[in-house]
């Protein structure tokens, strides 16, 4: 029997990944840069056993059924073939986040479950091959393998597509990020189909495509500055264009809904007022908000003026990857 357990927090992107140019390896279309949250994140046993013949999947105690266990599936027979081990797996997953609601579930769900996989075989592996092979499980996922922000570079192969740390002189934990929970259902277009219906037919795909290196760079010298607005500034207007390229689509959708509009109103009008918070949104209804630390406790009370208090999640720069 070999066992590993590892916990793993969500990442939030703020300059996003959206798009694959090699589906299979998961190698995206372009350079991402996100912030690991502490409220958010998964914990992960895997058991290899000579005593299994498949692969079991329980998702908080729920056992899973064949489409639920498919994608764990998947990403272990890549880990048993690295390791040579023809074992099958039980594995155990505890979700501290709602579940597929576009709050970045699969980036820790899948970074947990590398980092589990890497114990329990013993591959040793380095943070940068460790999230070369969290981003086979799910592209996100490389980069909650490394604490506060992180830029997963694309590269062009397995080889070169991995995530590092942006240095930052820790100006990451002077920064916050409140959720506004629109909605925890599961999601209708998962991230992976939304991304393949704009890249093969939105007519919008090629202008996101062109800007990001630039909104990359601006994020990045935004940090270097500890530059709150122009960080805020490029994170909202590189979500404003990722989710303008679903629109254009064939057929179009929305990831939005009518509180996601609001929420967005609502922190236009709080900055207007001036107090400087920006939002963003991933493959979900879920509004997310950078802002500064220090103004945490102000806008959480602005935005009671809209939303419910349970709604409002508050999260803080968080850590990579922690073996259990
Ligand atoms: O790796 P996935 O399938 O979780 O896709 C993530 C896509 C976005 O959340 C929309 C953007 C991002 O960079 O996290």
């Amino acid at each position: 029997m070999l066992k590993g357990s590892a916990r793993a927090h969500t990442n939030i992107a703020l300059i996003k990944y959206w798009g694959k140019a090699n589906e299979d390896l998961i190698i995206p279309m372009n350079n991402s840069l996100s912030l690991t949250l502490d409220a958010f994140y998964t914990e992960t046993t895997v058991t290899f056993s000579e005593e299994l013949t498949t692969d079991i999947f329980y998702l908080d105690d729920t056992l899973q059924d064949e489409k639920g266990t498919k994608k764990i599936s998947r990403f272990l027979d890549l880990v048993r073939k690295k390791a040579a081990c023809p074992l099958f797996a039980e594995v155990n997953s505890y979700n501290h986040v709602p579940t597929a609601a576009g709050l970045a579930s699969s980036s820790s769900g899948l970074a947990a479950l590398a980092a589990a996989c890497n114990q329990a075989l013993q591959l040793d592996l380095s943070d940068r091959d460790l999230s070369r092979l969290a981003r086979r499980g799910s592209g996100s996922a490389c980069r909650s393998i490394f604490p506060g922000f992180v830029e997963w570079q694309k590269g062009n192969s397995d080889e070169t597509s991995f995530a590092e740390v942006v240095p930052s002189s820790g100006w990451e934990n002077e920064l916050a990020m409140l959720f506004i929970l629109i909605n925890d259902q599961e999601k209708d277009i998962s991230s992976r189909d939304g991304m393949r219906k704009t890249v093969e037919t939105s007519a919008f795909y090629d202008g996101w495509l062109q800007t990001t290196t630039q909104d990359l760079a601006s994020a990045k010298i935004a940090i270097h500055a500890q530059d709150f607005e122009k960080l805020g500034t490029v994170t909202e207007n590189n979500a404003l264009k990722m989710h303008g390229t679903t629109l254009a689509a064939v057929p179009p959708f929305t990831y939005w809904s009518p509180d996601s509009l609001k929420a967005m109103n609502a922190v236009r009008k709080i900055r207007a007022a001036g107090l400087p918070c920006y939002f963003t949104m991933d493959a979900g209804p879920n509004v997310k908000v950078l802002c500064q630390r220090k103004d945490v406790a102000q806008l959480k009370e602005k935005l009671t003026h809209y939303f419910a208090d349970e709604q409002l999640i508050t999260a803080f720069s968080g850590p990579g990857i922690t073996y259990l």
